[in-house]
């Protein structure tokens, strides 16, 4: 799998949010340099947690701040990521032995969610944070 490389493209032109994208990245990576195993996928969880936690909060924070008038469907599309971590945390602790298919599930998942989400749904408040 090819690692992650952050571009300048990805930039929504807020350092803050920008390193949080990238530590996130690095997440991911992380979960790859481990072959997906058990115990990099627990510390993942532990870590999407804290992580996406504190940075959706930022980030509609700062989009509350602006005005931006696509919030709902922003915050809609975080909350389909908050629903989707609980349930793969679920099944996680529910599997006796997370194997392969588990790990390259999340893995797959976390890096295809974040690059559209970063792509598109970040992109396009760009200008109204900016402002
Ligand atoms: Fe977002």
């Amino acid at each position: 799998m090819t690692r992650l490389k952050w571009k300048d493209e990805y930039s929504v032109g807020d350092g803050e949010i920008d390193r949080q994208h990238q530590n996130l990245f690095s997440l991911i990576d992380r979960l790859e340099d481990h072959d997906l195993d058990a115990s990099a996928l627990a510390i993942t969880f532990d870590k999407l947690d804290l992580y996406v936690g504190e940075h959706f909060a930022d980030e509609e924070e700062k989009l509350i701040a602006c005005n931006y008038d696509d919030l709902d469907a922003h915050i809609r599309q975080h909350n389909e990521f908050r629903d989707w971590l609980n349930t793969a945390k679920e099944s996680f602790k529910s599997a006796n032995e997370a194997n392969m298919s588990i790990g390259s599930n999340v893995h797959d998942f976390l890096r295809d969610w974040l690059l559209s989400h970063i792509l598109t749904a970040d992109q396009a408040y760009k200008d109204w944070i900016n402002k």
